[in-house]
C-alpha cells in the first residue's frame, strides 16, 4: 500500500527559523493552535458578489481610501487576533522559512521553488482579501494588482508611494520614475562582496527588455507544466525539491529584490527576503500578479492544470475574516470564479515579443 505523499503542515510544531543564514526568527502565533477548531473549506455562496481586481494603475481615489481605511483597521488589531496585519505578515514567514515541520515527519515546510508556490500565495491573500473586506464591511472589496508585466505598469504604483502603503525598507533609487527591471538579479545572499546588477538601461530598452522576457517566461520558456509550475514537493523526508517555475524566478524573485530596501545588504529586507516581504504592503498587489498570471498561463496553454493527487490533496491552513481556521487544498482554489474572483483583462503585450 503506497502512502499519500499530500503536504499538510502540523500546526504545533512552531518552531525558530532561520530568516536569512544569520538570522534567526520566531513568527509563530502568540498562543498554542492546537486546541482551535478546525474547519473544512467551503467555497463562498454564489450569490455574493464577484470581487474583481483592477491593475493599480487604474484605480480611483474612492477605491483607494476604502483599501486605506481597511488596511488601518487592519493594522490596528492586536497580534492576539490572526487578522492583524502583522499576523497576517507572519504567515508568509512561517510556510517560507520552514517554521512548521510536516504532519507525521519531522520535515520542515517550506512552499516556494516547487509546484507549492502559485497555490499556496493564491490562498494567502484570498484569505487576505476577505479579511481586508470584513474590516469595512464590504463583500466586494477586491486587492489591487500591480502590473509590472505591461508598460503602464512598469513603476512603484503610484499609491504605494504614500501613507499607508508606503513602506520605509525600500530602495529609494528605484522609486518612480525609474522603470522596474524584471531580471534584477544580485551575487548569493552569503557572499562577502554582496551586489545587485544595475541594468544600466534607458527606460524604453528597459521596457522592452521586460517585454522580451515575460514572452520567455510565460511562453518560450514555459511550455510544460513542471517549467512553469515548479518541481513536484512531495511530503515526507527527502520528499522536498528545488526547482522554481519560471515565474517564480523571474519577475517573481527578481521584483521582490528590485523593490527591496539596498541599505539591507546580502538580503535587501523587507522584500528582498522571505521572513519580512509581506510586511511591505506592496507585497500583496505584486502577489496579485503572480496569481493572475498562473491564470493567464493556463489559458494560453489549454488550461493544463496538475492532477497528481499528491499536489491535489495537499492542504494548508488559514484563518478567515470569522476567525475560523480553514483546512483548504490546493485543488479548491484552481477556479478563481468558484473562489468568486476575477482579474479586470488587461492587454498582454508581451504576447507580442517573441525575442
Ligand atoms: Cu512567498 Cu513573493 O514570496
Amino acid at each position: 500500500q503506497e502512502k499519500p505523499l499530500v503536504i499538510l503542515p502540523n500546526l504545533t510544531s512552531c518552531h525558530e527559523s532561520m530568516g536569512r543564514s544569520d538570522l534567526p526568527v520566531y513568527c509563530c502565533p502568540p498562543m498554542n493552535q492546537s486546541n482551535v477548531a478546525i474547519i473544512d473549506f467551503q467555497f463562498p455562496d454564489p450569490s455574493l458578489p464577484l470581487r474583481v481586481r483592477r491593475p493599480t494603475h487604474l484605480l480611483d481615489d474612492n477605491y483607494i481610501s476604502k483599501y486605506k481605511k481597511a488596511i488601518t483597521i487592519m493594522k490596528s488589531l492586536p497580534d492576539t487576533d490572526p487578522r492583524s496585519y502583522t499576523r497576517q505578515a507572519n504567515l508568509h514567514c512561517l510556510f517560507c522559512t520552514g517554521a512548521y515541520n510536516q504532519q507525521g515527519s519531522n520535515s520542515p515546510l517550506n512552499i516556494h521553488r516547487s509546484w507549492l508556490f502559485f497555490p499556496w500565495h493564491r490562498m494567502l491573500i484570498y484569505f487576505h482579501e476577505r479579511i481586508l473586506g470584513s474590516l469595512i464591511g464590504d463583500d466586494t472589496f477586491a486587492l489591487p494588482f500591480w502590473p509590472w508585466d505591461i508598460p503602464e505598469g512598469m513603476v512603484i504604483p503610484e499609491m504605494y508611494m504614500k501613507a499607508p502603503f508606503f513602506h520605509e525598507a525600500r530602495d529609494f533609487s528605484h522609486f518612480p520614475p525609474s522603470v522596474v527591471d524584471l531580471d534584477y538579479s544580485c551575487t548569493t545572499p552569503s557572499s562577502e562582496d554582496y551586489r545587485c546588477f544595475e541594468s544600466g538601461l534607458g527606460p524604453e530598452d528597459q521596457v522592452h527588455t521586460n517585454l522580451v522576457l515575460m514572452y520567455n517566461q510565460m511562453v518560450a520558456g514555459a511550455k510544460k507544466m513542471e517549467l512553469f509550475m515548479g518541481c513536484p514537493y512531495k511530503a515526507g523526508e527527502g520528499g522536498s525539491c528545488n526547482g522554481p517555475g519560471t515565474i517564480e524566478l523571474a519577475p517573481h524573485n527578481t521584483v521582490h529584490k528590485w523593490v527591496g530596501s539596498n541599505l539591507n545588504p546580502g538580503s535587501r529586507e523587507d522584500m528582498g527576503v522571505f521572513y519580512s516581504a509581506a510586511r511591505d504592503p506592496i507585497f500583496y498587489p505584486h502577489h496579485a500578479n503572480i496569481d493572475r498570471l498562473w491564470d493567464v498561463w493556463r489559458t494560453l496553454h489549454g488550461n493544463k492544470v496538475i492532477t497528481d493527487p499528491d499536489w491535489l490533496d495537499s492542504s494548508f491552513f488559514f484563518y478567515d475574516e470569522k476567525l475560523q481556521l480553514n483546512r483548504i487544498k490546493i485543488r479548491d482554489v484552481l477556479s478563481i470564479t468558484k473562489l468568486q474572483y476575477a482579474y479586470e483583462k488587461v492587454d498582454f503585450t508581451w504576447l507580442n515579443n517573441r525575442p
